[in-house]
């Protein structure tokens, strides 16, 4: 627990890339050390950035109905982004802030908690741990790389805005749900 608040500390006082000259504040992200799972999205959003919480707004709330649709709650995960700090205007993430937020700090939280499961939440948060990833054929599955479990699905911003999308996360998060009780079994 010291050492992922430590870590925590370390990205808020982070300037190693550019997205921390307009951040208001940076994401570490939130949840128990001893969560079985991670739940990873892209980039922290206005009301993240003025909170330093991460998934506080529209996708957060989208996120908690999915979850609840699967009886869990976000408390049982630890929820975080693939960058700590909004890039202005919402814009993705680029690909050297990927690469230094990932190096810097993800890998580091992932060594800390080592979850069972890492639930990639859109294409930005696959792609940072697996590389080239295709939601539209992959979305509801698991993928081992280096003895680590992935489950892909896509960004709840996608399944907020689009019906299609928010039916095929729904039936994500069930297979999600079936994944994570065999994991505690
Ligand atoms: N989208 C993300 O990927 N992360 C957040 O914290 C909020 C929205």
């Amino acid at each position: 627990m010291a050492s992922l608040i430590r870590l925590h500390e370390g990205i808020c006082r982070c300037t190693a890339c550019p997205l921390a000259c307009s951040r208001h504040h940076a994401v570490p992200g939130a949840g128990p050390v001893s969560a079985r799972a991670m739940l990873v999205g892209e980039a922290p959003g206005r009301e993240e950035d003025e909170l330093g919480l991460p998934f506080v707004g529209r996708s957060g709330r989208f996120l908690e109905m999915v979850l609840a649709a699967i009886g869990r709650t976000r408390a049982e995960f630890f929820i975080t982004s693939s960058v700590k700090c909004r890039p202005p205007r919402n814009r993705q993430p680029r690909p050297g802030e990927l690469e230094t937020c990932n190096s810097l700090w993800l890998s580091k939280q992932v060594a800390l908690i080592r979850p069972k499961l890492i639930v990639c939440l859109g294409r930005v948060s696959a792609q940072t741990f697996l590389g080239t990833v295709d939601l539209r054929t992959q979305h509801g599955t698991v993928i081992i790389k280096d003895r680590q479990a992935y489950f892909i699905t896509y960004h709840p911003a996608a399944g907020m805005r689009f019906p299609k999308i928010r039916e095929a996360m729904i039936a994500d998060f069930s297979a999600l749900d079936r994944i994570l009780q065999k994991k505690q079994s």
